[in-house]
């Protein structure tokens, strides 16, 4: 099956197989021209060793980390790759997380101004969210995904086979953002985490992205737009605030940093009656796919404070109005609201 989108005139093909198809069409296709770089987490799976075995010369193998978004490690890949030799028809096949996925693309973007990319995410966030819409990049020592470009990888292959061996606490951040488009587009996704067979992830893939794809028509971010990429950040303007506020660094990963946003940002929602139903029933679903929902520890009293800060020095904006995504009744829609009425909401919330 695939899903087709057109991206500012570029066609996003992303095609769902199991990994004995996958398996045939990769052998088939890789030459040895290309370049294949693998996250060190997954090279024990019997695909990624006969890759490993048939193009021992070609292949790069970089564990999957925040970390390796940085541009000394870009440099060094991209001198280790010229040095293996690259051609115009060269392709990049890139295995891993969002966080390989993001590297990769980068690479794949600017090496000969840009060779074709390949990716093959193999987390179940990287599934869902990093290899759909062509966002690529590196962080700065100033900020995350700082330096980038949007380029669409010719391919997107996804197998969620590979999910076998990603650990718990991985499969929970992955859920964070599904829950997230049940929230603001998918009823359908809604009703099938409700039901939670293990027999729909397949479908519940898909689904998430369709969603995602629903608000990505075009690379610059169209703020006015009803399908605004802004509004896939429903649960990202007070989870962010969460996760990079320097009191909790390294508790929280991102998508249970989204957990506790997306409840407070519901509750903002059901506060000035957006949100007709019960904010209790997403905290339900968060805790049956293990994510947290305790946020007194970080949303309190005494944190606000600095959290606002954090929010409006991601936002660049000083005692003005920021744009944040609420849930209404039908899903989620962007509302601009003044810091200091944020503020107070969050001190009537906690
Ligand atoms: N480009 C975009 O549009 C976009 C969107 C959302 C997030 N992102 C980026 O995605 C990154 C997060 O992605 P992530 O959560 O996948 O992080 P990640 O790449 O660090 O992967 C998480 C962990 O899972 C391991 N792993 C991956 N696949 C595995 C498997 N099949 N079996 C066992 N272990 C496996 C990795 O080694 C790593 O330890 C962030 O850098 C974020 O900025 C990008
Ligand atoms: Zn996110």
């Amino acid at each position: 099956m695939k899903i087709r989108k057109i991206i500012d005139k570029h066609i996003h093909e992303i095609e769902f197989l199991k990994i004995a198809r996958l398996e045939k069409k990769l052998i088939s296709n890789i030459s040895n021209r290309d370049i294949l770089i693998f996250d060190r987490n997954i090279v024990e799976i019997g695909l990624i060793k006969k890759l490993l075995k048939k193009f021992p010369k070609r292949c790069i193998v970089i564990k999957g980390h925040e970390k390796i978004k940085n541009i000394y490690n870009y440099s060094s890949i991209i001198e280790k790759i010229i040095k293996l030799g690259v051609q115009r028809k060269t392709i990049i096949y890139s295995f891993g997380g969002g966080t390989l996925g993001d590297l990769s693309g980068f690479l794949a973007s600017t090496i000969l101004r840009g060779v074709e990319h390949v990716m093959i995410p193999t987390s179940l966030l990287a599934m869902v969210d990093s290899s759909i819409g062509g966002k690529t990049g590196i962080n700065s020592k100033f900020g995350k995904n700082l330096i980038g470009t949007f380029y669409l990888p010719k391919k997107v292959f996804i197998c969620s086979d590979f999910l076998k061996s990603l650990p718990k606490r991985e499969i929970a951040c992955g859920y964070a953002e599904i829950i997230k488009y049940s929230l603001i587009y998918s009823k359908q996704l809604h009703k099938l985490l409700i039901k939670r067979s293990n027999g729909d992830i397949n479908k519940i893939i898909k689904l998430s992205i369709k969603s995602k794809l629903k608000y990505v028509s075009d690379f610059r971010e169209k703020l006015k737009s009803k399908n605004s990429r802004a509004i896939l950040n429903f649960g990202h303007t007070i989870g962010h605030a969460i996760e990079n506020s320097n009191f909790y660094k390294g508790n929280l990963k991102h998508g249970e940093a989204i957990s506790l946003g997306m409840i407070l940002e519901l509750k903002i929602s059901s506060l000035l009656n957006y949100y007709p139903k019960r904010v209790d029933n997403l905290i339900e679903i968060l805790k049956k796919y293990n994510l947290p929902v305790d946020y007194n520890k970080y949303v309190n009293r005494k944190t606000i404070p600095s959290l606002i800060k954090k929010i409006t020095f991601d936002k660049k904006v000083v005692n003005e109005d920021i744009n944040i995504v609420l849930i209404g009744k039908n899903g989620g829609f962007i509302k601009k609201i003044s810091i200091r009425d944020l503020k107070s909401i969050l001190n009537q919330i906690k």
